[in-house]
């Protein structure tokens, strides 16, 4: 039907299009799609590759069968400030997603309670949605999240002060939350709280994986990504720390799942890895050690926000930098009932995957400008 405009168009200017002029079209059209969807194709094709089997993973796993969470379950009180050790209780849950929250951000988490949080069940497959918490700097933070947790019954908090550089510590003490209290949960969501998550699509793409359904590490895969070495910066990796030059292959860390199988493997591991990297980073080395490739899937947006287009959100996992108006508005429309048709869904992704490659071009030089403006301000 483009093309078809398109000839309109030239022939009303008199002008008749020659074969290599439409083949010179066809020829854009495809490039124009190539350049748009190519790079996911191929990088889900070469992402996914299988993982490496010797005697140490096979002893990992032995191990993690074995796992006894037994010490913690019985006094969870020494490790967790709220635990919710009934939540998971005689239950099959499907999905367990676990929302790294900050302790004030009590608005925030009504706001997902009430939108994408509210999902319960899939397709018949039961949803569990739980709100992840460090320790508030402020006694009457505390005091407020306790009061929050007695009406929802949705928050786990941990014995560790949440800040920025405790996220490793975090992602460490959920997963043994999981193991420990959530042992019949099949798969795990860790997600920030600035995102948004389209379960229904998400659970749908779980169910549709066919290949080594237990060892399942999957999000928007990050390949090649190397240590910050400057000194001077917040996020420093010395090479004591990590002495090789690129990271392994890991899944960003806005947004990502791992099976129940992964997660006590995981466990099983954590000692043995430094905690001096990003979080996300820190659980690619642990599942690289543990022998596991990352399922890449571009559907997950990693930290880009992807623009709001009903018919894109439909059909995308997850999307970031979500602003408080936009929740409800996203959520609304994607329980309206009203399907996208091939043609809005394929214009709706277009429009979207546009838009958020330019927003990320803006982004990218206001970086620079800010960067070059604190050079001269030296
Ligand atoms: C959550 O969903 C249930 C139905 O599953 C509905 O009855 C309830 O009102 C919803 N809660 C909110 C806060 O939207
Ligand atoms: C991380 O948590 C521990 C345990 O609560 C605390 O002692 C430490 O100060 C925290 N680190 C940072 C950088 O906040
Ligand atoms: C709460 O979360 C939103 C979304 O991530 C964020 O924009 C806001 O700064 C947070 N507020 C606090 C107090 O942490």
């Amino acid at each position: 039907s483009v093309l078809h405009i398109v000839s309109q168009h030239l022939s009303k200017q008199g002008r008749k299009l020659r074969t290599h002029q439409w083949c010179f079209i066809l020829f854009n059209v495809v490039l124009f799609h190539a350049l748009l969807f190519g790079a996911e194709f191929m990088e889900e094709y070469f992402l996914h590759s299988l993982p490496p089997v010797n005697m140490k993973v096979l002893e990992i796993k032995d191990k993690a069968r074995k796992l006894n969470m037994e010490s913690i379950r019985s006094i969870p009180s020494k490790y967790y400030i709220l635990s919710q050790p009934e939540v998971c209780k005689e239950k099959s849950i499907f999905l367990l997603s676990l929302v790294f929250s900050s302790p004030e951000n009590r608005t925030r988490r009504d706001l997902i309670r009430k939108t994408w949080g509210n999902v319960t069940s899939v397709q018949g497959h039961t949803i569990l949605t739980l709100f992840v918490l460090g320790m508030p700097v402020l006694v009457t933070t505390q005091k407020e999240i306790d009061k929050e947790s007695h009406k929802n019954n949705d928050i786990i908090e941990g014995l560790f002060l949440d800040s920025s550089e405790n996220q490793t510590l975090k992602i460490i003490e959920m997963t043994q939350w999981a193991v420990s209290f959530c042992p019949n949960a099949l798969f795990i969501l860790k997600v920030d709280e600035e995102m948004f998550v389209n379960l229904p699509t998400l659970v749908a793409y779980l169910l549709n994986l066919k290949e080594h359904l237990e060892d399942i590490y999957v999000g928007r895969v990050i390949h090649h990504d190397i240590p910050n070495r400057d000194p001077n910066s917040q996020g420093f990796v010395s090479l004591s720390e990590y002495p090789e030059t690129y990271y392994p292959d890991y899944c960003s860390g806005e947004a990502f799942i791992m099976s129940q199988n992964v997660a006590r493997m995981m466990y099983v591991v954590f000692k043995e890895v430094s905690t001096m990297v990003p979080a996300d980073v820190f659980v690619g080395i642990c599942a690289k050690t543990i022998g596991l490739k990352p399922i890449h899937s571009s559907k997950f947006s990693g930290k880009r926000h992807v623009r709001y287009n009903r018919c894109c959100y439909k059909f995308i996992f997850t999307s970031s930098e979500i602003i408080d108006a936009e929740m409800p508005l996203a959520w609304k429309e994607l329980n309206d009932g009203k399907d996208c048709s091939l043609f809005e869904t394929y214009y709706g992704l277009i429009s979207c995957k546009l838009l958020t490659y330019l927003d990320s071009f803006k982004h990218f030089r206001m970086g620079t400008i800010k960067n070059n403006a604190m050079y001269f301000g030296d």
